[in-house]
């Protein structure tokens, strides 16, 4: 692969433990690689701190503060008070990563209840939110139609018709590694017409690593894979494709480089 720059991760997961044996390794390494920003997302209020923690040493890096679906057992009565706490710091660009995961076994009103929360909460501080849909699009939708906040549907999984609903709703889709798989007609489909101006890549490190590294650890420099294939649906290059996302993750996040 040629050189690129302007690489901007839109959400990634570098406190996963799959990094404890080279993290600072891999963290100091990718700006050498053309990555110009990567968003963290945390799925608690440790992944938060964690986060924050390399915000400070690495200056590409931000954080952001929620609690995923999978992790509401950590949720205390007060853990917006402590979101609130962290949201001060000048590099937590998002609340995030929050949403609906309706594949695992997951009660479901407890999970609408605390994304209801947050999302109301998102709207307060005046935050955009980083939304998880997994296999719950049609409440994911009601709830985002009914707050309207800022943000992002990371990982965008649905069809083309759901990705015009999100458009309406102004907000932006994250593609990752999915639009590289063989069987990803929809992700491809979605890819080919999303509005630019509305498009942002990610990892989703270390998970979901893009062809031709599919099953191996991912890291944000990968995203030249991710970007590659969308430029290429779009007539574009990969370049330009890049320069567009960076500026949209920019613009979305509220963060000045
Ligand atoms: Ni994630």
């Amino acid at each position: 692969m040629e050189h690129f720059n302007n690489i901007f991760d839109s959400h990634a997961h570098y406190d996963d433990k799959w990094f404890d044996d080279d993290r600072a390794d891999v963290l100091l390494s990718l700006p050498q690689k053309g990555v110009c920003g990567v968003v963290n997302n945390a799925v608690n209020l440790q992944t938060a701190k964690t986060a924050i923690e390399y915000a400070e040493k690495y200056d590409y890096f931000y954080a952001t503060v929620g609690f995923h679906p999978e992790n509401l057992s950590d949720i205390t009565p007060d853990y917006l008070d402590e979101m609130e706490k962290l949201l001060q710091h000048k590099k937590v660009v998002a609340i995030g990563e929050i949403g609906l995961d309706y594949h695992w076994d997951i009660p479901r009103d407890l999970q609408k209840r605390e994304f209801e929360r947050q999302l109301a909460f998102s709207k307060d501080m005046d935050m955009p939110v980083v939304v998880h849909d997994r296999e719950a699009h049609g409440d994911t939708m009601e709830l985002l139609r009914k707050y309207r906040p800022k943000g992002l549907v990371h990982c965008f999984s649905g069809s083309r018709e759901l990705m015009k609903e999100v458009m309406r709703l102004d907000m932006y889709i994250s593609l990752g590694g999915v639009v590289t798989f063989k069987n990803a007609r929809q992700s491809v489909e979605v890819a080919a017409e999303v509005p630019l101006d509305r498009l942002l890549l990610e990892t989703d490190a270390p998970y979901m690593a893009p062809v031709p590294f599919r099953g191996k650890r991912c890291d944000s420099s990968m995203i030249i894979y991710c970007a590659e294939k969308i430029a290429s649906l779009r007539g574009i290059t990969t370049q330009q494709l890049l320069d567009i996302t960076r500026e949209n993750d920019l613009r979305m996040y509220d963060i000045t480089q």
